[in-house]
């Protein structure tokens, strides 16, 4: 699939409750931390980090922190050096930020004023990174979050933790009903308005299921990436975009950028 639809996701409307999407972000934090979906980035990363000011991970548009978390673990012990990641959101979720800050033991901090990906303040100067979200940009935005980094001169990997395949959308619409049935119960930070929007009124499986159907349609493929930074006039920067194979046989798509 190489088009790019940009229909609504529901977790995008401003109306929608916060409390639905902080439980939609709690599944996706769990579904992408139990599978281990980012694991195979880990050499990514540590390009990007090497070419950082300092070992400091900024990751924008954190939801319920489910990309990075499985992470820092891996850089830690990959490279035995102590590697710094702060959460940050538009909508900053609290809670499970709270909750991904105790289970690292605070090795993972987060701010807790919403961080605009599109406007990050100078005074956040880490490596930054952003997972599962870019598509959620339409290209004008897109190509402004990429030139921000390109233009401060700090290193920016994106990662989406899909391949943009037919089959992941038949997956989204087939076994999110029956994984949400399973696992609710298990879901933390445990909310009660989890268990009366899943089991009672379905509405976390059914905004999850459309929201999941529409990221897919939405993701840039690796060329759509590339194509956005041609249009970012800065000098010794450099930008690479592909596609990386999980042990599931997933497929991660991702664009780093750093100075050179
Ligand atoms: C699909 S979720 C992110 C998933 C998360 N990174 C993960 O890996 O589990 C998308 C997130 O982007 C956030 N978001 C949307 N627009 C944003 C913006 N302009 N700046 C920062 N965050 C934004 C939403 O609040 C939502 O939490």
């Amino acid at each position: 699939m190489t088009k790019r639809y940009h229909l609504f996701e529901f977790e995008d409307l401003s109306w929608f409750p916060d409390l639905l999407r902080q439980n939609m972000m709690d599944f996706l934090r769990f579904a992408i931390s139990k599978l281990g979906i980012y694991e195979p980035i880990v050499p990514l990363l540590q390009e990007l980090l090497a070419r950082s000011s300092q070992p400091e991970i900024l990751d924008l548009c954190s939801g319920g922190g489910g990309g990075i978390k499985g992470l820092q673990q891996l850089l830690v012990n990959q490279t035995q050096q102590s590697v710094t990641v702060t959460l940050s959101d538009k909508f900053p979720n609290i809670p499970a930020f709270e909750l991904v800050k105790k289970e690292t033991s605070g090795a993972i901090k987060y701010i807790s004023q919403p961080v605009d990906a599109t406007n990050v303040p100078a005074d956040l100067t880490g490596c930054r990174t952003i997972f599962s979200a870019f598509h959620h940009f339409q290209p004008d935005m897109a190509r402004s979050i990429l030139g921000d980094a390109a233009r401060k001169r700090v290193p920016i990997g994106i990662f989406e933790g899909a391949g943009k395949s037919y089959f992941e959308i038949l997956a989204a619409l087939l076994f999110f009903p029956l994984v949400f049935l399973v696992i609710t119960p298990f879901l933390r930070p445990f909310r009660w308005s989890r268990i009366f929007f899943t089991y009672l009124v379905p509405l976390i499986p059914l905004c999850t299921m459309w929201d999941g159907t529409v990221s897919i349609l939405r993701l840039y493929t690796p060329q759509h990436l590339l194509q956005l930074t041609k249009d970012i006039p800065v000098d010794n920067y450099t930008w690479r975009a592909g596609k990386i194979k999980h042990k599931t046989g997933l497929k991660i798509i991702y664009l780093i950028g750093y100075p050179v």
